[in-house]
């Protein structure tokens, strides 16, 4: 008979973490989910998973993993704004270093057998235009890459004493259905429902800036890669995106043809500590991961645009 494995997902409210939930309950696993709703929404949780309303750092989330024993640990929970980590450091080291530190503890006492943990490109910082290798040099800007980058080397030394396996995901920009309008990728979100809103996008700066933007369920499919990758590649780092650069121009443009009313966007001046290029290199994470983006820019963004069309149609209607 198969064995039914069991992964726990922090933050499977939220919007990357919901993706790997529905993806992991599709492909048989069972599913529990830690998270205290700060961003994440119940209505984004599928109905077969075991869902814990809690915070990563409560001492209730030490009983429930006694209790639920998962095989996995896939980590999505996070303080996911840079504005907010500049705001406060202590808070979002708390959230992101701590807390994944308590889970880190955690995993190794009672068993679990790998942890997947969502990183980000913030741990490199300011690149130049080039597509960043996973050996380039890591100098984050911000308390957030600062507090991924910690939580990234806790994982390996937790590794190297109690042999604890992982994989860490290094994500681009990710955008798609359920993402909220804050935090890192937020600009598909915004764009969007700025068009559908009828008003004009803002854009800071001249609008040449370039990110690597990546489908959230792309990003879920490298969460369940990793967790069934086999030894040889256990435990490394993976850089997930496309590769390929989109200036926030190209993508105000891609979105504007899906709309009637032809709104120009905005310009104000560019925001203090923006970076100016951002894409990851993916050639390695292809070559050992056994993964690589199957979504194009123009169907995930069809996907992103008609799961908010949707969204108003259901607001307006009241449900
Ligand atoms: N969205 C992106 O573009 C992007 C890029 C790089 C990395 N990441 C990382 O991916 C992960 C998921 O991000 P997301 O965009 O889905 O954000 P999200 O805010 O939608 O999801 C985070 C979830 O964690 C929950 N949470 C936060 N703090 C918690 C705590 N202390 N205890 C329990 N639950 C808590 C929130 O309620 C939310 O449901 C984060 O670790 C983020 O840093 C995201």
């Amino acid at each position: 008979m198969k064995e039914l494995l069991k992964v726990l997902v922090t933050g499977g409210a939220g919007f990357i973490g919901s993706h790997v939930t529905d993806l992991l309950l599709d492909q048989g696993y069972e599913v529990i989910v830690i998270d205290n709703l700060i961003s994440g929404k119940l209505k984004n949780l599928h109905r077969d998973v075991v869902f814990y309303q809690t915070d990563i750092l409560s001492q209730e989330t030490e009983q429930i993993i006694k209790k639920e024993k998962p095989d996995y640990l896939v980590h999505t929970a996070a303080q996911i704004s840079v504005a907010k980590s500049i705001e406060s450091p202590i808070n979002d080291a708390n959230i992101n270093i701590i807390g994944t530190m308590k889970l880190l503890d955690y995993a190794n006492k009672y068993g679990i057998k790998k942890v997947i943990f969502s990183s980000s490109c913030a741990v490199y910082g300011e690149t130049g235009d080039i597509n960043i290798p996973i050996n380039h040099k890591l100098a984050p800007l911000s308390f957030y890459g600062a507090s991924k980058l910690t939580s990234e080397m806790y994982i390996q030394l937790y590794c190297k004493f109690y042999h604890l396996p992982y994989t860490i995901l290094r994500y681009s920009n990710v955008y798609g259905p359920r993402q909220s309008s804050q935090g890192e990728g937020g600009v598909v979100t915004i764009f969007t429902n700025c068009y559908l809103s009828q008003k004009r996008p803002i854009i800071y700066g001249d609008g040449e800036q370039t990110r690597d933007f990546i489908f959230v369920k792309d990003v879920a499919m490298a969460n369940l890669a990793a967790l069934q990758t086999r030894n040889s590649v256990n435990s490394r780092i993976f850089n997930i995106g496309t590769g390929d650069k989109t200036s926030i121009n190209k993508l105000t443009e891609s979105l504007s043809k899906h709309f009637p009313d032809k709104l120009t966007p905005q310009y104000s001046p560019a925001l203090d500590g923006d970076i100016r290029f951002s894409c990851l290199d993916i050639e390695d994470t292809i070559k050992n991961l056994n993964w690589r983006p199957s979504w194009s820019l123009k169907q995930g963004l069809e996907e992103t645009l008609t799961y908010y069309q949707n969204e108003m149609r259901g607001n307006k209607d009241g449900k």
